[in-house]
């Protein structure tokens, strides 16, 4: 029997973990510099958390989740997204309370959902997202928008866009909803089922319905910008200056409604306008979410949030065709000849790595010649050769690789030079 990986995941091999780690390390380091903490949450949920949030007519909660019962008959759900766990978990260890206020907060998790796999989609992907929960002040909004293009900008990509909408509050959202079933009900009979389901349910939803896209009642749905309130209207007036105060483009989208439930006033999306770059261009998305706290049990806290895939992003990079350096080559490949210099030259390997040294060595008893082979392989900047002779008088031969010199040091003499280089 052959095993293969699941349907839509993948395994990350050593050829390109290493561009995970460095784009996980300029996330981090994109994240302190704004003061987002890390949190992390478990990768299952009751699977009520994400139906009352993300929304039981949206595509990830009818159509994506994967859902099972544990042995103590509960339903559970593997996370499909990440804002709902950490408002639960705000709400849990009542962050509410704690004295900064907003709290802001990333995560680096997979999550999980069974879509159709093609480029760019994929059934557990890693997102890349922060939430700042606890301030209704659009300055917030900018911030999350702006760190989320800062990322972007830091890995090197150039070709991306910022899309903008805003979906008003409960009132603005309302009177939309009217407009919708009254524009939808004469023909929704020419809609799919899971249309003609979300028409009284909710109507916004048909408008990201991946089937009847192409409906000519589509393009001429009522405009959500056209029934926002005074006060909605004036929120997002406020968001556009800060942003462009703060030197951000972006371009206004009204068909922009994300495809969660929890939404209101600010939704964005970035997007990838590099050429090739396949059918799927959103590398990330986010909005507001007043009320999700209230929703689960929880104090008024509203909330801004992003989340983004190193995948889609490691896509872009990949289009774009910007490299990363991998600063992965090794300092001493430490070459041995015979048993006794086998011993003493692990030794001598320990040695090097505990003095921060990147150091590695033959295991298989290769002849001096494959040894060497291998050190070129690992680009390492130095070669220790260690024979019988040099075991004997407490000595290493130490090769510079670039400069082709050689010369005879000891142990120390080796660690110190190494280190001064090296550092
Ligand atoms: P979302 O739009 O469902 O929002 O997903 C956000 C991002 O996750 C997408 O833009 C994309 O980069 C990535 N993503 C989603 N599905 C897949 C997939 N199947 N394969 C690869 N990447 C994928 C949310 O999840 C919200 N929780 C974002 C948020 C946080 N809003 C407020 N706070």
């Amino acid at each position: 029997m052959k095993f293969k990986v699941p349907r839509g995941t993948q395994d990350i091999l050593p050829s390109e973990s290493w561009k995970w780690q460095k784009v996980e390390q300029m996330i981090r380091e994109a994240c302190e510099v704004y003061r987002y903490q890390e949190i992390r949450t478990p990768m299952f949920e009751q699977t009520e958390l994400f139906q009352r949030t993300v929304g039981d007519t949206t595509d990830i909660v009818t159509k994506e989740m994967y859902t099972f019962k544990d042995r103590g008959d509960r339903s559970m759900t593997l996370r499909p997204e990440g804002t709902a766990p950490v408002v639960r978990s705000f709400v849990e260890h009542k962050m509410f309370g704690w004295v900064d206020q907003p709290v802001k907060l990333y995560y680096i998790e997979p999550m999980f959902r069974y879509e159709r796999q093609q480029a760019g989609r994929y059934r557990q992907f890693v997102q890349f997202g922060t939430e700042a929960i606890g301030s209704a002040d659009p300055a917030i909004d900018a911030e999350v928008i702006a760190l989320a293009l800062d990322v972007y900008k830091k890995v090197g990509l150039k070709d991306i866009k910022l899309v903008l909408n805003s979906l008003g509050d409960k009132d603005s959202r309302t009177a939309h909803r009217d407009a919708l079933v009254a524009h939808f009900t004469p023909r929704i009979d020419e809609f799919c089922s899971d249309c003609q389901n979300r028409l009284e349910k909710n109507p916004l939803r048909i408008l990201d319905c991946k089937v009847d896209r192409d409906h000519p009642l589509m393009k001429t749905a009522p405009s959500l910008t056209d029934f926002l309130n005074d006060e909605s209207r004036a929120y997002f007036e406020k968001l556009q200056d800060l942003l462009t105060k703060a030197g951000i483009s972006y371009e206004l989208d009204p068909n922009l409604v994300r495809g969660l439930d929890y939404y209101n006033h600010t939704a964005f999306e970035i997007m990838s306008t590099a050429e090739g770059f396949g059918a799927i261009t959103t590398l990330c998305g986010g909005g507001r979410y007043n009320g999700l706290s209230e929703e689960i049990g929880g104090p008024s806290a509203p909330g801004i949030g992003f989340g983004m895939s190193i995948e889609r992003l490691l896509l872009a990079l990949e289009a774009e065709q910007v490299p990363l350096t991998n600063d992965d080559a090794l300092d001493v490949y430490v070459v041995t000849l015979g048993d006794a210099a086998k011993q003493e030259g692990f030794q001598i390997l320990q040695q090097l790595r505990s003095s921060g040294i990147r150091a590695d060595m033959d295991f298989l008893d290769r002849k001096m010649k494959a040894q060497m082979k291998s050190a070129d392989r690992l680009q390492a900047k130095w070669v220790t050769v260690i024979g019988e002779e040099e075991v004997e008088q407490q000595i290493v031969q130490l090769k510079n690789m670039a400069e082709g010199s050689q010369q005879s040091v000891s142990v120390e003499k080796l660690i110190e030079i190494i280190q001064a280089e090296v550092n």
